[in-house]
């Protein structure tokens, strides 16, 4: 998910830290950048892939005919994934990406890694796509095509986990769990290409770059990754539910995130004689008073949304009004609708207030930095093909529908083209400490949440697939 850290580095430390504390709140979070402990040594030795919170393998008839999708299918998939020697692959994969974190567009040797994995298995793919990205297919070839993403960049972050595994690059770090969502597609990758004589259709994987910043999915669209696709599915892993559990909700998932940046321009002049200036002081705090106007007087207040002004610069002289006044901040809201009329609002507002006084304005929404994101939201019928699937694998106890966050993340992009779930996969283990949330330099993952990701990437390709 993202918080635009990249992006933030070049605002103001206050609106940095606003914004952090902005993004990462959700409704049950006790989230703090001050948590001291995180229990050393995540590596948790092998005899522990077996995770206690799946149901026991099904006892079931062998070899079920999976052109019909069945429970006994479900068991057969999570039968593969939970075979020893996978489990070590899988999580030998995801230790050698998080070793050698890379930024935004600057995956190389993790797309390398990805190839060459998709090499052995004989798995075709393009390459390369959005600079980075990878979009490999398994199937017939043919239609229906459903696609399924990972996102592969790290963050600017210093890891402070002591294991065996740290980050190797200084000041970098898989502290959102890309680094788990590789693997857990190549998992999937694995899988449906053991499986590839019940798929009846084609499956798309698409390892994508820049998802925290640069808007890797809008990349990868241009670049053809959703050619043919019927629809698509992403996952990403959560602190906030248990190892063992998988989450999601029908419609608006993710809020859409966007920052503004006004300028407000007057007329320098001397402050003891105010009447031969243009005051943008006094305009662009009216134009602050304004804004607050539009969440609580023309929003409905069933449907949530945020404007937080966090920057205001103006002059530094104490005896002079400035010429120029620039204010900044940011907006989310979850519904597409909700989300471009705030943008709109904001502009409006800006420049008519900085007009009540005589003064001129400028916004800039840095559409062109790609900072924007739209809401994601959850078509309800993929939302309950993710739910049949994940109640099939984990349990009805085990599938969770979560709240929706202010968090946002470039999987909306997609979404905006074909129907998409976006689904979490569970990694809080208070034993292991996995207990962190994305975006802390104490960020952990609890390992055996990767067969189950793999098993869900893969049983909701297959099954799309046999029922579409
Ligand atoms: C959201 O709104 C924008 C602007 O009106 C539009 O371009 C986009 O297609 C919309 N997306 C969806 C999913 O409706
Ligand atoms: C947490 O991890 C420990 C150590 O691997 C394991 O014994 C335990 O079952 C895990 N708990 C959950 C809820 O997965
Ligand atoms: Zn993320
Ligand atoms: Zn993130």
């Amino acid at each position: 998910m993202t918080s635009h850290n990249q992006f933030l580095i070049s605002f103001t430390a206050i609106s940095t830290l606003i914004l952090i504390f902005k993004t990462k709140a959700s409704p049950d979070d006790g989230f703090s950048y001050s948590e001291l402990t995180c229990p050393a040594a995540a590596d948790k030795s092998e005899h522990h892939h077996n995770n206690n919170n799946l149901p026991a393998p099904a006892r079931l008839p062998p070899n079920p005919d999976c052109r019909i999708w069945s429970e006994a299918c479900s068991a057969e998939v999570l039968g593969l994934v939970r075979m020893p020697e996978h489990v070590r692959w899988l999580k030998g994969l995801r230790r050698r990406i998080h070793e050698t974190p890379e930024l935004a567009f600057e995956e190389f040797e993790t797309s390398r890694l990805v190839r060459d994995e998709l090499d052995r298995m004989k798995v075709d793919y393009r390459f390369p796509v959005a600079t980075t990205g990878v979009r490999a297919a398994i199937g017939t070839g043919g239609p229906p095509y459903v696609a399924v993403r990972a996102d592969m960049d790290a963050l600017p972050i210093q890891e402070a986990v002591e294991w065996e595994h740290k980050s190797k690059v200084k000041g970098k770090m898989h502290a959102c769990g890309h680094d788990a969502h590789v693997a857990m597609l190549l998992g999937a990758a694995k899988i449906l290409k053991t499986r590839q004589h019940y798929l009846k259709g084609t499956v798309i994987l698409l390892f994508q770059p820049a998802e925290e910043g640069g808007n890797g999915a809008k990349r990868m669209i241009g670049d053809g990754a959703l050619e043919n696709v019927d629809a698509i599915f992403a996952a990403h892993v959560s602190h906030e539910h248990p190892t063992g559990t998988i989450g999601s909700r029908p419609g608006p998932l993710l809020a859409g995130c966007g920052f503004f940046r006004g300028v407000i321009s007057g007329k320098q002049g001397d402050a003891e004689n105010p009447h031969r200036s243009i005051d943008p002081v006094l305009a662009a705090s009216a134009a602050v008073i304004s804004l607050q106007g539009i969440v609580s007087r023309e929003a409905n207040p069933l449907d949530s949304q945020v404007v937080s002004v966090t920057s205001f610069n103006g002059g530094d002289n104490l005896d002079v009004i400035p010429n120029t006044v620039v204010l900044g901040g940011t907006f989310r809201a979850f519904s597409n609708t909700s989300f471009y009329l705030l943008l709109k609002r904001i502009e409006e507002v800006i420049v008519e207030q900085a007009r009540v006084f005589r003064c001129s304005a400028t916004v800039d929404f840095f559409e062109k930095e790609s900072t924007i994101y739209p809401p994601t939201v959850n078509n309800e019928r993929m939302y309950e093909h993710v739910r049949k699937v994940a109640v099939d694998l984990v349990g009805t106890a085990n599938f969770r529908v979560v709240p929706p966050m202010m968090g946002a993340e470039d999987f909306s992009f997609y979404s905006e083209v074909v129907p998409a779930a976006f689904f979490y996969i569970g990694i809080r283990n208070e034993t292991l400490g996995s207990i962190h949330s994305g975006h802390s330099p104490h960020f952990m993952i609890d390992e055996d949440a990767l067969p189950i990701g793999a098993a869900a990437h893969a049983a909701i390709a297959e099954r799309y697939l046999n029922e579409h």
